[in-house]
């Protein structure tokens, strides 16, 4: 017995034991059924985070599993993962202890259904970075919570504040970015105490912003900016003495920085750009922590505070498109390690800070439009991290320090409109990432070094409206990616460097009123895409060469030079006409105003000509008298009267070789390609062959009278030819580029306009690839489709003045010219027809100086750089 006795400690470890591995596996053996299913619900074909999600591995093992001491699941840790699939949220919420699910920064889709609140122990949840659909549940169950991750994850519809309302130990609330229904600020929010983190941005918030703020004491980060708030900012903000950044930009406040905002010391990063505030920035004095500081696009006026210069940490700071005055604080930025100053648009005066690049970490120097005297300071001369200099329209002067041509990482040197004198020194070999250099309107002189060939990501120089002189530089001729060439009004003199024709990518080249002599070179006539090319005053002579037939050209001017024999056939047309004039020198055969030519038997042509215009004056007297007559006849010809009855305004954007009648007559139903989401289109051919594409649209309500047969299809949005209409064409009109397809003009009336276009041979990528006029596309040439579709939208984003969003980028919207090279057409047309109807108005988004705003790149990056290639 007594031996007995003395085994009950032995038995009852025993059992404990025993029960510990048998029993375990018999209580959560459904826990490892339920990972197993979730598991078969999801896919993650790349980094398998579920490779050892199997059923004889223990489940604790599990990547991404945490157990609680009794082997129950406690956390689900799958961020960042690239999972996706619905995920089994009633699965997930049967695991009875979990309390922590995070999800976030995956490709999960679907809806976040209601099962989550069987969630009932989580006090972490993050569902963020997704791609879900449909709104969010109530999820009034999950009191516990103390971080609440939905931001940016695809949420739409009415978003249940009130189960916010239960979650009072809440800590993190990050719902932004999600395209959530107009809200007033939630009540709810404001006595949720304990909350550190409250990231609102982009989520419908709209009315004022409760004076009640002030209750969230313990806030250390408030984001609300890109909502449609409005009222001012309340005072109660003065009372988050722990917040560490505020960001409001994108709203309608109005008003001044409330008093006591200066309290806020420990504020770090404060954005409240791009809304309605004024007043001035005494508010700011003490704020001596802050890294960065964004009010740009507001109305601020008066000095910015003499305290600034003493800000230790301040990094960044951008004040641009405000009414500032004054002098800037001279140690600015002279302590951490600054990064960008953006003042432009203002009316600064006085001296340009000289220590901002002290730590060598400054990047850019942006003081566009302000009054600034006195000149660049030679500090930044050897400031190596820097990339953009922007510092046109002051009233800044001297010479500008040798180092800043050459800065090695510098983009965009532009330092037009002002009075700056000197030479651009040899220094610019160095320059290898400059794109851009602007120095027009200046006092600069002297000759072009030899080694800006070394610059060779050269996209764009504008030296125009200066003193330079000497010999345009042969070397220029290794220029190969720069596009736009502007040396008008200088006085370069000797001769145009052949090597010119080895910049392949030269589009525009102005050197008018200049000394320039000798002949224009051949090999000008091998620039592919030049298609502006401006010689005017200067003293070039010699004949112009046929090569320069092969040109299309939008604009030639060669007048007021001593060119002399034949002007090549194919430049003799009347859209030219004013483009020889001045040189006395020069014939033609068909000009006015131009001595014929002589042939080489030196025989007039002119009787010959004589006779060839009379027997044509014939025949199109008897053929339109003929037409006449037919016409007469068919009198259902409403449309062509309709047409023809208007009156057009004609706004051409390249030289045109046609009138207003000739396409007004060319809309009839034979010449009918097709009928697109915005118009009727109609192929017309001039009388010397060539074709144009004319894009019909009405714009007013006569919309839906008939065309020839045809209903016009704007759309059942009638409405008067919108300012955005235009402001539309005028964007289309300004591109060029070989990838996008040519806008010739719009003409236009009260009721329609008929928008002409250059004519694609071979119709649509989709035709060729889908219906009977397909042809057989080799994968080269669809990788130069490709490649060239690509091109043309990059230059629509990067490349011209104010970006230009397609938004409807496919096949059919591809065009295909001849050789099968690739034309992006009909963009913007989507809006253009919406223009009346939504009030969508990112089309277009709008570039300023093209300059780029400091700061939240990622998210409201508005200011592009004007140049191709520098994509900063
Ligand atoms: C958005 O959610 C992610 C998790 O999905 C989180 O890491 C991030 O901090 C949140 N962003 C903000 C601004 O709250
Ligand atoms: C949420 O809170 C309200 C009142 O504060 C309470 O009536 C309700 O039961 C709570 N909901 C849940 C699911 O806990
Ligand atoms: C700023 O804070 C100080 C000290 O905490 C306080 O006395 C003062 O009233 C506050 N000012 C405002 C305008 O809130
Ligand atoms: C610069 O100053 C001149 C006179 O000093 C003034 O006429 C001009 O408007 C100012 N320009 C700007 C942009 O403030
Ligand atoms: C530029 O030219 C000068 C002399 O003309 C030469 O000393 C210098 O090394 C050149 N720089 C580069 C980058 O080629
Ligand atoms: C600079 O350009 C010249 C002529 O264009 C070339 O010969 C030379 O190799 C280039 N130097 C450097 C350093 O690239
Ligand atoms: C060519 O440049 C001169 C000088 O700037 C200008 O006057 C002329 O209008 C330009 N030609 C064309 C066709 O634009
Ligand atoms: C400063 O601005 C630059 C450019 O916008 C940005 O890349 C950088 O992150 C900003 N730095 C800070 C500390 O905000």
């Amino acid at each position: 017995m007594a031996a007995l006795f003395n085994c009950w400690p032995a038995l009852i470890h025993f059992f404990s034991i025993f029960s510990f591995f048998l029993l375990f596996p018999v209580a959560f053996s459904d826990e490892l059924q339920t990972l197993l299913s979730i598991k078969s619900s999801l896919s993650n074909p790349t980094t398998n985070v579920f490779q050892n999600w199997e059923p004889n591995t223990p489940l604790c093992k599990f990547t991404g599993i945490t157990c609680n001491s009794d082997g129950s699941v406690k956390e689900i840790e799958l961020s960042n993962q690239k999972i996706s699939g619905f995920v089994p949220f009633d699965k997930i919420c049967s695991l009875t202890s979990l309390e922590k699910l995070s999800l976030g920064y995956n490709s999960f889709s679907g809806q976040v259904t209601d099962d989550l609140n069987k969630c009932v122990s989580l006090n972490y949840l993050d569902v963020g970075n997704n791609e879900f659909t449909g709104s969010f549940p109530d999820v009034s169950s999950l009191s516990e919570l103390t971080h609440f991750y939905a931001n940016n994850s695809g949420f739409t519809g009415k978003f249940p504040w009130n189960s916010v309302a239960n979650m009072s130990n809440l800590i993190v609330l990050s719902l932004g970015d999600n395209q959530f229904d107009r809200t007033p600020f939630p009540e709810v929010i404001l006595k949720l105490n304990k909350l550190n983190w409250l990231y609102l941005s982009s989520c419908g918030l709209e009315g004022e912003i409760p004076e009640e703020i002030g209750n969230l004491k313990e806030l250390i980060n408030l984001e609300l900016s890109m909502n449609y708030l409005t009222g001012e900012i309340p005072s109660g903000i003065t009372k988050l003495k722990k917040l560490w950044q505020l960001e409001l930009y994108e709203n309608q406040l109005t008003g001044k920085l409330p008093v006591g905002f200066g309290n806020l010391t420990s504020l770090e990063y404060f954005d409240a750009s791009t809304n309605n505030l004024y007043g001035d920035l005494s508010e700011i004095r003490k704020l001596n922590q802050l890294v960065s500081l964004q009010l740009l696009q507001n109305q601020f006026s008066g000095e910015v505070p003499a305290e600034l210069g003493e800000f230790k940490k301040l990094v960044n700071i951008s004040l641009y498109t405000n009414k500032f005055t004054g002098q800037l604080p001279q140690k600015l930025g002279s302590w951490g390690n600054f990064d960008f100053i953006d003042v432009s648009e203002n009316s600064f005066t006085g001296p340009i800070p000289p220590d901002m690049c002290k730590m060598g970490t400054m990047r850019g120097l942006l003081i566009l439009q302000n009054n600034f005297t006195g000149g660049i300071p030679e500090t930044y001369a050897s400031c190596t991290s820097m990339t953009r200099i922007r510092v046109s329209k002051n009233s800044l002067s001297g010479v500008i320090p040798a180092g800043i041509w050459g800065l090695p990482k510098l983009e965009i040197l532009d330092v037009a409109m002002n009075e700056f004198e000197g030479t651009i020194t040899s220094d610019i070999g160095n320059a290898k990432t400059l794109g851009e250099i602007d120095a027009a309107n200046n006092r600069f002189s002297g000759e072009l070094p030899f080694n800006i060939s070394n610059a060779s990501s050269l996209v764009k120089i504008d030296l125009s409206n200066n003193q330079f002189s000497g010999e345009i530089p042969g070397s220029i001729g290794e220029l190969k990616k720069i596009g736009n060439l502007n040396l008008q009004y200088n006085k370069f003199s000797g001769s145009i460097p052949y090597s010119l024709g080895s910049c392949v990518s030269l589009s525009d080249i102005n050197m008018a009123n200049n000394l320039l002599s000798g002949s224009i070179p051949v090999s000008l006539g091998s620039l592919p895409t030049l298609t502006s090319l401006n010689l005017s005053e200067n003293q070039l002579s010699g004949q112009i060469p046929k090569s320069l037939s092969n040109l299309k050209l939008n604009l030639l001017d060669f007048s007021n030079n001593q060119l002399t024999g034949e002007i090549p056939n194919s430049l003799s047309i009347d859209a030219y006409k004013g483009s020889f004039s001045g040189n006395n020198g020069l014939c033609s055969q068909n000009l006015k105003n131009f001595r014929r030519c002589y042939g080489e038997a030196g025989k007039p042509r002119e009787w010959y000509t004589l006779l060839i215009c009379l027997l044509v004056a014939v025949i199109v007297v008897l053929v339109s008298f003929a037409g006449y007559l037919f016409l007469k006849k068919k009198s259902s010809k409403e449309h062509e009267r309709s047409l023809k009855q208007n009156s057009w305004n004609t706004k051409s954007f390249h030289i045109l070789t046609f009138t207003e009648d000739d396409i007004l007559d060319g809309i009839k139903h034979d010449n009918l390609i097709g009928k697109g989401g915005s118009g009727s289109v109609y192929r017309v051919q001039l009388s010397d062959g060539t074709d144009f594409a004319v894009k019909h649209i009405w714009t007013s309500d006569s919309g839906n009278r008939k065309i020839s047969g045809t209903t016009s299809p704007i759309l059942g949005k009638p409405g008067k030819k919108s300012k955005e209409f235009e402001a539309e064409v005028e964007t289309l009109s300004s591109i060029r580029h070989v990838n996008v397809v040519k806008l010739y003009c719009s003409i236009t009336s009260d009721d329609s306009s008929l928008l002409v276009y250059e004519y694609m041979p071979n119709g649509s990528l989709w035709d060729r690839l889908h219906t009977c006029k397909k042809m057989s596309l080799d994968w080269e040439t669809r990788y130069e489709i490709a490649l060239g579709a690509a091109k043309g939208l990059e230059y629509l984003h990067h490349g011209c003045d104010k970006p230009v969003i397609h938004r409807d980028v496919k096949s059919s919207n591809i065009l295909l010219d001849e050789f099968c090279k690739p034309r992006i057409a009909d963009f913007g047309l989507a809006k253009i027809a919406q223009a009346d109807s939504t009030k969508d108005t990112t089309h277009v988004i709008a570039g300023t100086h093209g300059y780029i705003a400091p700061g939240k790149i990622d998210l409201r990056n508005r200011q592009l750089p004007i140049s191709s290639n520098i994509v900063s």
